[in-house]
């Protein structure tokens, strides 16, 4: 079996658009198994550089079968727009994808309704989304009122389910002020999404199954990072699916025996795009410079990411709850300029010491506890080895690792798909 699954296990923005591209180049499948278009999913590779929001990382390889998966929400209007783009930069035609029909489809009222809701929280209360209709979706899909990929391929059924859930979705539309749709509209728009994406709805369980079972090499792509899974993280400043592991044998259809190896992405520091605490964001010249340094600009929203220490508590909580076997370790080369490199190995939460990380209250009153690294000041960007590794870069990887208790096995130097260290 050779089922491994990709996980961010920060806040999202690790890098694992980079590190499934790289991985998928001998994939025979690529899965994204939660979360929608709010992804950004950088990739630089010999074809260009792309920003994927909802389709696989592993387009690029056209022997990968691409699946957006039951777990997943789909807006087929940014979907098509992506694949456009996809095509145009890369000057070949997207073939390989394909959505599973049980996705979640998401509406023009639940991007309508992410944003009305936002704006209706608090200043400490905003999680900051990316109005792409993830919580709206998720939560009609929870409350059974969903329309999924496949109702597409069904008209009259689908003509139903609209005229159930459209009274309730045009009075909560009412409640913001905001345009209400008739069952007409809808269908109209549905019928573009069958016309242009009708043939890539599959089912997707036998065609996996099949794959797990004859040892095909299958690659899980996770969206975004556990701190902000929406029961193991930051909640309420959570997304609205699980970015873990157990959310990728659940939205991708997989057995957890089936899983070979959990590849847990990492970055040399941190970033957090968004509300909610974070507990090693500096309000420094020293964040700044992490942000200018390492490009820390959303690639959905285009937003400045708060930027930060690495926070190993936290790190070490998302690796007990992955499962990560090995971590791919990124950004390295953001940090070649630092004097001191900081890292987060505890917290003081009212006079008392904590080790482990506590829920969202406890983090907001968390002070983080640091200890310093020596920097290598020099460039990273064109080491290949281990060896060729500065040999302050290289202690700063070995303490991370074992602190972590789990082997580093890529170290990205760079965001090109060869600026990588396999260990
Ligand atoms: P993802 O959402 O986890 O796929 O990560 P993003 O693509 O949102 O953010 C990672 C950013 O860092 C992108 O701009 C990548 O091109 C860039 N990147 C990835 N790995 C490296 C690296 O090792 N060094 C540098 N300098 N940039 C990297
Ligand atoms: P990738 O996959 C970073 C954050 C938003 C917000 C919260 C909920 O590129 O790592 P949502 O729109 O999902 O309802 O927003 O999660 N967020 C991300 N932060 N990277 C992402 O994706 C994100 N997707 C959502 O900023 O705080
Ligand atoms: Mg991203």
């Amino acid at each position: 079996m050779s089922v491994n699954a990709v996980v961010g296990v920060q806040w999202g923005d690790e890098g694992k658009g980079r590190i499934v591209d790289y991985l998928a180049r001998d994939a025979e499948m690529v899965i994204r198994f939660q979360g929608g278009d709010n992804a950004g999913h950088t990739v630089i590779n010999d074809l260009g550089k792309f920003a994927l929001h909802i389709i696989p990382s592993g387009v690029f390889n056209p022997e990968t079968m691409n699946i957006v998966s039951a777990g997943t929400v789909v807006n087929f209007t940014t979907m098509g727009e992506e694949i456009d783009n996809i095509e145009k930069i890369s000057g070949r035609s997207v073939d390989n994808v394909f959505i599973d029909r049980r996705a979640h489809l998401i509406m023009p009222y639940h991007c309508l309704l992410d944003g009305a809701e936002e704006s209706k929280r608090s200043e400490g209360q905003k999680i900051g989304t990316t109005k792409r209709g993830i919580g709206p979706c998720y939560s009609d899909k929870a409350s059974r009122m969903g329309l999924r990929a496949g109702d597409l391929l069904d008209e009259d059924w689908l003509k139903g389910r609209i005229e159930l859930l459209l009274p309730k979705k045009n009075r909560d539309l009412e409640y913001y002020g905001l345009k209400t749709f008739t069952v007409e509209e809808l269908m109209e728009l549905c019928r573009k999404w069958k016309d242009r994406f009708g043939s890539y709805i599959i089912d997707s369980a036998p065609v996996v199954r099949e794959a797990v079972e004859s040892g095909k090499k299958i690659l899980l792509e996770g969206q975004l990072g556990i701190m902000r899974d929406n029961d193991w993280g930051i909640y309420p400043y959570t997304t609205s699916s699980n970015p873990t592991v157990a959310g990728a044998c659940n939205g991708a259809g997989i057995p957890p025996k089936a899983i070979d190896k959990v590849f847990g992405v990492i970055k040399a520091y941190s970033t957090s795009v968004g509300g909610g605490p974070y507990m090693t964001e500096l309000f420094d010249e020293t964040g700044e410079k992490l942000r200018s340094i390492g490009g820390e600009f959303g690639a959905t929203t285009g937003r400045p990411r708060r930027c930060g220490w690495l926070d190993l508590v936290a790190a070490d909580y998302a690796c007990y709850m992955n499962g990560v076997t090995d971590l791919a370790l990124t950004k390295l080369d953001v940090l070649d300029s630092f004097e001191t490199i900081k890292v987060c190995t505890g917290y003081m939460i009212e006079g008392e010491y904590y080790s482990h990380l506590p829920d969202t209250l406890y983090q907001e009153k968390a002070k983080p506890i640091y200890e310093d690294f020596k920097g290598w000041l020099c460039d990273t960007s064109k080491c290949r080895t281990w060896e060729e590794l500065p040999e302050n870069a290289r202690n700063y990887i070995l303490e991370i690792e074992k602190r972590l208790n789990t082997h580093i096995t890529y170290i990205s130097v760079g965001p090109e798909r060869d600026q990588l260290i396999v260990r």
